[in-house]
């Protein structure tokens, strides 16, 4: 088949799904490791994933995702189609990353976190006249909102809640609920209280889910070990 995907630097686990013209472990000038997948990967068309990189169990990838390398990725993730992850950066285990999400280098994510659409991390306060790079810091369990953008350096905490569209330029601490530009914060709102939904992070794909509809492929995606 000639549009087969590509895997010669990729150590693969088993039950992977590759779909073509996907390029597993592509070579950059000074790459040295093969890219390392876990079990039961589903990656679909379109996707270039670098060498150097390191992407846990379960992982599901959308359309024309680009992962460049030194990336370490967790467990349980999904990144849904034309998200880009710059390389040299790490996410924790079940993060949900939607559509069209930019996240430059040094970008730190947890645990159990929500990115919404269009959302863009920067990492370069000022870009071409000033050098040095300060990645963002998310903690566990975050929401951030559709089309937010979280400015170079911020850190935001465990169990933060952050609303469509905000520019987050300072430090938002813990359970909190941030919204507005600049973003302004307030304790959390206590029906935001409990921390994200695991068994949300294969649900949510709407007019995109060719799954059963009986819900019978739930088993195998959340097997015993998805409570974080
Ligand atoms: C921030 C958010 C969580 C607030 O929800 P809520 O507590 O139910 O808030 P309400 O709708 O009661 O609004 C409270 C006030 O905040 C304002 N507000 C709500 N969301 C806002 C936002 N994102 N930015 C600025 N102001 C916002 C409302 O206009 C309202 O103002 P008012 O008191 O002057 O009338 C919610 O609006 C939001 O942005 N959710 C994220 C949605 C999203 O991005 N989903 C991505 C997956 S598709």
């Amino acid at each position: 088949m000639h549009n087969a995907p590509e895997m010669r630097n990729c150590q693969l686990g088993p039950d992977a799904e590759i779909e073509p013209n996907v390029m597993l472990g592509y070579q950059y000038p000074g790459w040295r490791k093969p890219l390392v997948l876990g079990n039961r990967a589903r990656i679909h068309t379109g996707t270039v994933i670098y060498a150097d990189t390191v992407i846990g169990d379960r992982f599901t990838c959308g359309h024309n995702v680009l992962v460049r390398a030194e990336c370490e990725i967790g467990d349980r993730v999904v990144i849904l189609h034309g998200t880009t992850l710059e390389g040299r950066l790490t996410i924790g285990k079940g993060v949900k990353i939607m559509a069209h999400v930019y996240l430059p280098s040094r970008t730190v994510i947890g645990s159990m976190v929500f990115i919404g659409p269009g959302v863009t991390f920067l990492n370069a306060m000022l870009p071409m006249r000033e050098a040095g790079v300060a990645g963002v810091t998310i903690g566990n369990h975050v929401v951030i909102g559709g089309g937010v953008t979280i400015g170079p350096g911020v850190t935001i905490s465990d169990n933060v809640f952050v609303g469509a569209g905000a520019v987050v330029m300072q430090d938002i601490p813990a359970n909190s609920l941030a919204y507005g530009v600049p973003a302004q914060f307030r304790p959390l709102p206590e029906k935001f209280e409990k921390g994200n939904d695991p068994k949300q992070i294969f649900e949510g794909l709407d007019l995109w889910d060719n799954r059963p509809g009986d819900g019978s492929w739930k088993a195998e995606y959340y097997g015993d070990d998805v409570l974080l």
